[in-house]
């Protein structure tokens, strides 16, 4: 990064933001910048995880590495929930941890206009294999009365009302990606001083792309429109877009978040066993799906667009297919339709 050039801290960018909505109460700047806190801290402990594993913890055996890993998860979790709880912007959260919801319950939190749905960890069975996680939040504007506790309503909500949603990637550098309708940006945190610097503004997903994403080995069991697609992606030429490249770490924030860079697809499809295939609805696709919209892709769950889906479960899974625009309606427009 250069040293140089005065960039923008995460504070610093949300305060600018504010400036030209003279009407805006700074509720969601101040929430988002609660989340990069969180972010920090969580980032603090990720950067640890090998030493604690190999040098402070047990000693190596699976099960120790197993409860490490866990602990992580809940540490995440653990820290988004208490930064939001003592923080003034939240009224309670969803998250992948916990079964039900977190209504936090007291006079500050009831006054919020703001719940939080989240995947604390993403990724988390790469932490010991030292690869990409992430953390994914989303914000909806609570549709309980003000002065009450929020309630499972305000969770269930369709992704088209998503107000702000994003990650933080935990890769070779740390950065946090958020949306709103106005725009994707990204922020690289600069650990000389412990700031989200803006580094990506105003992303946009590139209309087409070469790289499809997908756990291959699942291919037998995908539906025949799938597998089509999957060989059309394979088969590719120079003479119709190609050759595709096919890059798939397992950690859906950075397959994702490569895509978004560099124009790709990805897909987790249904299976015949599991039709309605392994990521969250609420705090794994719909954040994705609105992140992706905005900077200008598509996403839908094979049929329907992701974020008109009507939730019925906090944790119910939905078969996701996100990413360059020219890309999906590849696989959306099928030959003969
Ligand atoms: P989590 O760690 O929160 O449970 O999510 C992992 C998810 C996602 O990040 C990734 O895309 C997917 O699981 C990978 O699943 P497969 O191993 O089945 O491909
Ligand atoms: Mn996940
Ligand atoms: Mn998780």
């Amino acid at each position: 990064m250069h040293t140089s050039r005065r960039v923008l801290t995460l504070d610093e960018f949300t305060i600018q933001e504010l400036r030209q909505f003279p009407a805006a109460t700074g509720e969601l700047s101040g929430l988002l910048r609660e989340i990069g806190l969180a972010a920090k801290r969580i980032n603090v402990e990720v950067n640890k995880a090998g030493l604690v594993d190999d040098i402070l913890g047990d000693a190596g055996s699976v099960n120790v590495q197993g409860e490490d890993v866990k602990k992580l998860d809940l540490f995440a979790n653990n820290q988004l929930i208490s930064v939001l709880r003592n923080g003034i912007y939240c009224a309670g959260v969803g998250s992948e941890e916990d079964d039900d919801i977190i209504v936090f319950d007291d006079e500050v939190s009831n006054r919020s206009k703001y719940v939080v749905l989240m995947d604390p960890l993403d990724g988390s069975s790469n932490i010991d294999v030292n690869t990409t996680i992430g953390t994914i939040f989303t914000v909806y504007r609570r549709v309980s009365p003000l002065e009450t506790p929020c309630t499972q309503k305000d969770f269930l909500q369709q992704g088209v009302k998503v107000v702000a949603a994003g990650y933080v990637i935990y890769g070779s550098s740390t950065m946090l990606v958020y949306a709103t309708r106005r725009g994707v940006n990204g922020f690289t945190l600069d650990p000389s001083i412990g700031e989200f610097c803006l580094s990506h503004p105003k992303m946009r997903c590139p209309d087409k792309g070469k790289i499809y994403s997908v756990n291959y080995g699942n291919y037998p069991s995908y539906s025949q429109e799938v597998r089509a697609y999957l060989d059309a992606c394979t088969y590719k030429t120079e003479e119709n877009g190609g050759p595709y490249t096919m890059r798939y770490i397992g950690s859906m924030v950075g397959d994702i978040h490569r895509n978004l860079i560099k124009g790709g697809i990805f897909l987790y499809p249904g299976t015949a066993s599991k039709p309605r295939g392994k990521l969250r609805l609420l705090y794994e696709c719909n954040p994705m799906a609105f992140i992706m919209e905005v900077a200008g892709g598509m996403a839908t769950d094979g049929t329907r667009r992701i974020l008109e889906v009507v939730p019925e479960h906090l944790h119910q899974r939905s078969p996701l297919f996100l990413g360059s625009k020219s890309m999906m309606e590849d696989l959306l427009i099928k030959p003969g339709n």
